[in-house]
């Protein structure tokens, strides 16, 4: 392993400081993964707070480096002036869901459809910087702790560059989330436990062994690659506000990137004005939830059940930005039970046309719920973020009819469609 600071110093990263969420010290660059010297992790997570202007940090006009390689509040690499892995990320789409609108009952859904990234979820954007900063810094493997996605896109994004990707996820982690794991040729340990336990035993590793850790709690430098989801949709609304963006939450990472997205884009003046955030979890793993509405800034551990996989997090380890994002925003927290989320996850399939797995889908749900409390108005336009593809589950199967197995012949199909037809 090369010393990261001596490798550090090709990078142009905009010029930063690292600032402790909890003391507010600052520290200088690392490039790695870190937490403030005092307050360890989980509670010092460190922020990346640039220094200077963003004329003197950026090439480009945009503000996203996907696929144009320039960036404002991106680091890159002093050859390219590209930030995020140009070429393997492409930007994705916001899709007008106007027929899941009216179902909701609210002027206009935009949705970010995250599933559309490489291997089917926002993770890929972090993933891809990681790797970047891996290889900059001079290590040879990379290591995550993970309910899923953030273990495949770090493994797709490993083996586009020849990095090692070294994975802990739970047993119970989903075949098809495994079935990336094998195709990308990751190691990967099943650890007998939950996502938080799969955790704990990674942040032992990564020190035992060296390896460049992309835990986003504890790389801070992660969250600047995903809050260019927020900045996609920034220059996708052209200047027009939304009142709401709904997210599903699991460690708090994913909002907390939003809300510092969509806080730059404020600034230089892509978006009229920051949207609230509505973080959504499911109601068997709601432990953010619970801190914002009670008003306590800590968040008291839950034992998690939820069939939403990617957020049955019960020891979330962003909650202090992630509960900051939310009232710096003026924003609201919603559990959901999973029935909801299934009946979410069909819905925006339905009426929307994008499959997301059920963490994806969740905030849908959270959006009908606050449409009913009165939080989201008649007259709102909402962008909801699907963090993840459906096919990354089959779930859904769990829910649907079985469908009729015939005989190859017309009269077979006729006998299915009268049966249909007598359940109209
Ligand atoms: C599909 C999906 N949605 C939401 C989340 C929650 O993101 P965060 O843990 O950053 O809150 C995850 C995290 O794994 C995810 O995979």
């Amino acid at each position: 392993v090369v010393e990261p600071s001596a490798v550090a110093a090709t990078w142009v990263f905009t010029d930063h400081v690292l600032r402790c969420v909890l003391c507010q010290r600052t520290y200088p660059p690392t490039y790695g993964a870190a937490t403030c010297p005092e307050h360890g992790s989980p509670g010092g997570v460190l922020d990346v707070e640039q220094v200077g202007t963003a004329s003197s940090r950026g090439t480009g006009t945009a503000l996203v480096a996907n696929a144009n390689g320039t960036a404002h509040g991106l680091p890159g690499r002093a050859s390219g002036g590209v930030g995020l892995a140009p070429g393997y990320l492409a930007r994705t789409p916001l899709v007008d869901a106007p027929r899941l609108a009216e179902d909701l009952g609210i002027a206009q859904l935009l949705v970010k459809d995250e599933g559309r990234n490489p291997t089917g979820s926002l993770k890929d954007r972090p993933s891809a910087l990681a790797v970047e900063l891996a290889l900059a810094l001079g290590y040879r493997t990379v290591a995550c702790a993970s309910t899923g996605n953030a273990a495949s896109s770090l493994a797709g994004a490993c083996a586009n560059v020849g990095l090692v990707a070294r994975i802990f996820v739970p047993a119970g982690t989903p075949a098809a989330k495994l079935a990336q794991l094998a195709a990308f040729g990751a190691r990967v340990v099943l650890v007998d436990g939950s996502y938080d336990q799969a955790w704990r035993l990674c942040e032992s590793a990564v020190r035992e062994f060296g390896w460049y850790n992309r835990n986003c709690a504890v790389n801070p430098y992660l969250i600047e690659a995903k809050k260019t989801c927020a900045h996609e949709v920034a220059e996708d609304l052209a200047g027009e506000a939304v009142d709401w963006v709904s997210v599903s939450v699991g460690d708090g990472c994913t909002v907390s990137a939003l809300y510092k997205g969509f806080q730059e884009a404020q600034r230089s003046g892509v978006l009229a004005a920051v949207p609230r955030l509505l973080a959504v979890q499911a109601a068997g793993a709601a432990p953010i939830v619970n801190a914002f509405n009670a008003g306590v800034g800590e968040v008291d551990a839950v034992v998690p059940h939820t069939t939403a996989d990617s957020i049955s997090v019960g020891s979330p380890r962003n909650a202090v930005k992630a509960l900051r994002a939310l009232a710096g925003t003026r924003g609201a927290a919603v559990a959901v039970d999973d029935d909801e989320i299934m009946a979410a996850q069909r819905c925006l399939a339905r009426l929307g046309g994008v499959y997301a797995e059920p963490g994806g889908a969740a905030g849908i749900a959270g959006v009908r719920r606050a449409r009913h409390a009165g939080l989201v108005g008649r007259g709102a336009r909402v962008v909801h973020v699907a963090t993840g593809s459906g096919l990354k589950s089959s779930a859904i199967l769990g829910s649907a009819e079985p469908y009729p197995l015939i005989e190859p012949v017309l009269s077979a199909l006729n006998a299915v469609m009268a049966e249909e037809a007598r359940h109209l």
